[in-house]
């Protein structure tokens, strides 16, 4: 317990908190048009769950690729990270990612700390328990909150080496230019002077990506339409999610793959006392998941000030993983 702040001192998002921005975010989405619901409410239990099922897939090349490139390169990567560092993860999860890099460091050159900020409190301090006791040197301070929005970390050690940011899994593929740019702009503000150590899903056919978001098994089917459910579940909403069906499609002019929950019929759906008419073939737009060139990501980190370090890829060039400089 001794390396954990106490739950008070956390920006904490308590469960009414979450399940009425939950409730304002769907009905403003679905008040758009086209209609809309975030990418981030994928992830209930359940979504989870599908997820961690959809980087087993084989079309599913990002995680596997993404995992490989960094045992592959972890110790070069280490030395980019230096001793004593201080890791700070963005969106940690099950704190799995983490452990291919500390486990390419000595003793001596090891981070002396590492904050995985989550959003999601349910499983983030039972992993750290456990990285605990794996690396009992290393100071592990979860933080629970929206990485999007700015955070307040815990003062630092005054011995602490660089600070090195780490935000895995193409996620900021999920945000709209103009959000990757915010995203990028704080997290620069945040490590000044230190580093970003960021993985990007690289454009490519689009047979490759068509099949990584349409598997054969339908999990990503089942991924999408569980959105429906979580409203249903938690909002009290009465989707028939069934009257939904999956369509994912690469949009080469926006070098994203967008994912949609097409009506298969007219219906119409109740939340919270409001009507949404569904007319036959109308979709609700949930994720988008861009694509970048390396060139094209790198100009991107450099319109906010950091300066491009080395990128890593695979052989085949499906996935990169950049280290970028923060402006001091
Ligand atoms: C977690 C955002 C990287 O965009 O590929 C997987 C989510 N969506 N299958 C992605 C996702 C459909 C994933 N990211």
């Amino acid at each position: 317990m001794k390396n954990s702040i106490s739950a008070n001192a956390l920006p904490r998002l308590d469960s009414d908190v979450a399940t009425s921005e939950f409730a304002r975010d769907l009905r403003n989405g679905l008040a758009q048009s086209p209609r809309s619901i975030p990418p981030k409410y994928f992830y209930d239990a359940a979504g989870s769950e599908l997820f961690d099922r959809i980087c087993e897939l084989p079309e599913y090349y990002l995680t596997r690729t993404e995992q490989m490139i960094l045992s592959e390169h972890a110790a070069e990567i280490a030395e980019w990270i230096g001793p004593n560092a201080e890791i700070i993860e963005f969106g940690a999860g099950s704190l799995k990612k983490i452990q291919t890099l500390l486990d390419a460091f000595d003793d001596e050159q090891s981070p002396a700390r590492y904050l995985p900020i989550d959003i999601s409190g349910e499983h983030i301090a039972s992993a750290a328990k456990q990285l605990r006791a794996r690396y009992p040197h290393l100071l592990i301070q979860p933080i629970i909150g929206d990485y999007t929005a700015p955070l307040s970390l815990p003062t630092a050690d005054a011995r602490i080496g660089q600070r090195v940011g780490f935000f895995p899994g193409s996620t900021l593929g999920n945000f709209h230019p103009d959000e990757a740019l915010a995203f990028l702009r704080s997290a620069a503000a945040m490590l000044r002077g230190g580093s970003l150590l960021i993985g990007i899903d690289l454009i490519k056919d689009p047979a490759t990506l068509h099949a990584a978001y349409n598997d054969s098994q339908g999990v990503t089917a089942a991924f999408n339409l569980n959105v429906l459910r979580r409203a249903n579940n938690e909002l009290g909403a009465d989707f028939s999610v069934d009257a939904f069906h999956h369509h994912a499609i690469y949009h080469p002019v926006h070098q994203r793959i967008e994912m949609h929950l097409i009506s298969r019929r007219e219906q119409t759906v109740h939340i919270d006392g409001q009507r949404f008419l569904f007319s036959e073939g109308q979709t609700i737009h949930t994720e988008s998941s861009y694509k970048y060139s390396i060139d094209g990501f790198r100009s991107l980190a450099m319109k906010v000030g950091f300066r491009p370090g080395p990128v890593w890829t695979d052989p085949q060039r499906l996935f990169s993983v950049h280290w970028l400089h923060a402006p001091a």
